[in-house]
């Protein structure tokens, strides 16, 4: 029998309204986007570059100098072709990648570490809103993977295998895109972590949800076990760009398509404004040093409690490798060692 998931509910209607409200939202600016701030010399891996935040985040990395790797599911070579012509830099490069498969993300590890290594910056930003629930090759719920999943293996193995700039030139960054739906789910259902959960379109939003409360909270463990001195060898921060008019909704059914663009078109952030926070934390010497930190659009904002408990974090992280364990054997090294 399918678990039943005790996570809140939030429909996509309201997810909607509740996304038009927060564009009228005023909020004090966290800090200023400085055209100076450059990124020549600098290696940014950016994922889900093929459309949306991330491509118009990876338009921005290369505008600004940098070596821009874009791991991308589709749209290569285009999308990085695209990047070279529209900003002239040609230092630009596509690694294809399928976040939902267990071995395409152990390959872009690999791929990263022999051939792109040391990275300076690495924004975590790909995400899907599925139509309804689907098992990935080796039998988890696709979004959780996606959502979570893949991030916790992507990023983890990343340091694990020495990726991240070490030479003390400056702090490697590590960039999360959540979301601030990650507030509504009640509570953590640990007793279900991992199971397949069979749903459908009514209760996607609700699972986006919670996959952005477990993302958030590996964010913020991730911070504590890179950063347990006072001083902070990678920083971690983490965001929400605000409703974006993008194609995240694409699966939703036929019937409510002509609503959705016309509302995202009409209310909702260009890619390129919504792409703000994104670059504020790859480009700005203010937070340089800093262990962690999140916005919602442009200002500084507390994670939610559940987020930043670290008992919730410790035992993510713990059930996160067991489920990564049975997959493939394991970790070669514990992070904080
Ligand atoms: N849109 C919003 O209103 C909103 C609000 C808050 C937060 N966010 C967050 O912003 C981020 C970017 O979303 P977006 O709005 O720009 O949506 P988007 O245009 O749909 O971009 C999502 C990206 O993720 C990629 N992706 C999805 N599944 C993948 C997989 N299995 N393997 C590899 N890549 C995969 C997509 O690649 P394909 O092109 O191959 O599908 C695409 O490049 C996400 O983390 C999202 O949760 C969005």
């Amino acid at each position: 029998m399918t678990p039943k998931p005790k996570i809140g509910y939030k429909n996509p209607f309201s997810a909607m309204l509740e996304g038009i409200s927060a564009v009228f939202k005023k909020q004090e600016k966290a800090g200023e986007i400085k055209e100076e701030d450059r990124l020549e010399g600098k290696t940014v891996l950016v994922d889900g570059a093929s459309s949306g935040l991330g491509f118009a985040v990876a338009l921005e990395m290369a505008r600004r100098g940098a070596r821009v790797i874009m791991a991308c599911r589709s749209g290569i070579p285009e999308k990085g072709e695209a990047v070279k012509r529209r900003t002239g830099n040609h230092d630009v490069e596509m690694i294809r990648v399928d976040f939902a498969d267990f071995t395409s993300v152990k390959n872009l590890i690999a791929i990263i570490r022999e051939k792109y290594a040391p990275l300076d910056i690495v924004i975590s930003n790909a995400a899907m809103v599925p139509r309804r629930s689907r098992k990935t090759p080796q039998g988890l719920e696709e979004m959780f993977m996606v959502n979570y999943l893949s991030k916790f293996i992507f990023i983890n193995g990343l340091i694990r295998e020495n990726c991240l700039r070490k030479d003390g030139s400056h702090i490697p960054r590590i960039i999360i895109v959540s979301s601030e739906s990650h507030r509504h789910p009640p509570a953590f259902d640990w007793e279900n972590f991992g199971v397949f959960m069979d749903y459908g379109m009514g209760k996607t939003v609700e699972y986006y949800g919670y996959y952005k409360l477990l993302l958030t909270t590996y964010a913020a463990e991730l911070s504590r076990r890179l950063n347990h001195n006072s001083s902070a060898p990678v920083s971690v921060f983490a965001l929400c760009p605000g409703p974006v008019n993008s194609g995240i909704a694409r699966e939703a059914p036929g019937l409510f398509q002509p609503l959705m663009k016309l509302v995202f078109a009409l209310f909702f952030k260009s890619p390129e404004k919504a792409a703000e926070p994104v670059v504020y934390f790859a480009t700005s010497a203010d937070i340089e040093g800093k262990a962690f930190d999140y916005l919602f659009k442009m200002s500084r904002k507390e994670i939610d409690e559940k987020a930043a408990d670290e008992t919730n974090g410790a035992k993510l992280w713990r059930l996160s490798e067991d489920i990564i364990l049975t997959l493939s054997g394991p970790p070669s090294s514990d992070l904080t060692g």
